[in-house]
């Protein structure tokens, strides 16, 4: 059955090359993949060269965990190879974010009517598309239909609805590092996105948090980690609310023009 892919055209593509190409790569502990693009898991496991094979392949591929001063030693050879650099702040927690979470649980009230949901196998297809549609409109790449329901990679997806049924808010986190990569228990944690009339209530903190506590509880989780851009003050508050902190690490990211256009991946 036909995959549930949600983005402009470029975005579809990119997630079902990346998704074949994980099929061949996810047995080799250098890379990895939270649905939306296969990359290189740390700045210690290689170069630019393997990111732009990678982005050459899949249109979009960065490689995570790179110290910040050293960031150009990867965009300037992307540049020169004539693919275009996007870099991310990669903001990161380890206890710090599960104890922030923890106590930003005990102490919420969510809103009346709400109700906070996984994505289960028994989740219902148009819940999916109403989850991509809540991404895509706040300008956030969804994953997969088949990456939400959570078996590969390990993850969740966890959504907000309210009494008709609408999802108002949406966010994932999975397990995107092989077992023995050196960052084998970071997750890649966020994919927030809040309907526009409903910011401004917690929405995005509620369903973080809980996403960093199940993370732990379910499948050992003990590093979340994101991209964040300097011109997104909304998700770097909500990413500082809990715990999870603007580091010296950067996701030297990479765009192959001749598969992406100008067109940037995600927000
Ligand atoms: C980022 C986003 C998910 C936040 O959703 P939300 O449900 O409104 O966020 P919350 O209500 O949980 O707010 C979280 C924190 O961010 C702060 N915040 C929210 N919007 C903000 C803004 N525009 N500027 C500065 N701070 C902001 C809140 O005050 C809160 O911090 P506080 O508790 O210390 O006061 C939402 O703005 C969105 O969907 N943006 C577009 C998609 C996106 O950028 N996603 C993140 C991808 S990296």
């Amino acid at each position: 059955m036909a995959d549930i892919i949600y983005g402009t055209q470029h975005q579809i593509d990119v997630v079902k090359r990346s998704t074949t190409l994980w099929t061949l790569l996810r047995n080799d502990p250098r890379f990895s993949f939270q649905g939306r693009a296969v990359s290189l898991a740390d700045a210690i496991l290689g170069g630019p060269d393997i990111v732009i094979a990678l982005a050459r392949l899949e249109g979009y591929a960065s490689c995570h965990f790179v110290p910040t001063d050293k960031a150009s030693s990867y965009t300037d050879v992307y540049e020169a190879e004539g693919l275009n650099p996007v870099v991310w702040n990669q903001f990161w927690g380890r206890e710090t974010a599960l104890a922030t979470s923890k106590e930003f649980l005990s102490d919420y009230t969510h809103p009346t009517g709400l109700t906070l949901k996984a994505v289960t196998d028994n989740t219902t297809d148009d819940t999916i598309r109403a989850i991509c549609e809540t991404s895509v409109n706040a300008g956030v790449l969804p994953v997969p239909g088949s990456a939400m329901r959570g078996k590969d990679p390990k993850g969740l997806m966890l959504y907000i609805e309210d009494q008709d049924n609408r999802v108002l808010a949406a966010g994932g986190a999975y397990m995107s590092y092989h077992p023995d990569s050196p960052r084998f228990d970071e997750a890649f944690w966020g994919m927030l996105a809040t309907h526009e009339a409903a910011r401004g209530q917690r929405l995005a903190c509620w369903l973080g948090a809980e996403l960093i506590m199940r993370m732990a509880d379910q499948y050992g989780a003990r590093g979340f980690s994101s991209g964040v851009k300097s011109d997104n003050p909304a998700s770097q508050a909500m990413c500082k609310r809990l715990g999870v902190n603007p580091s010296n690490m950067v996701y030297a990211g990479a765009t192959e023009p001749l598969l992406m256009g100008n067109a940037p991946i995600t927000r």
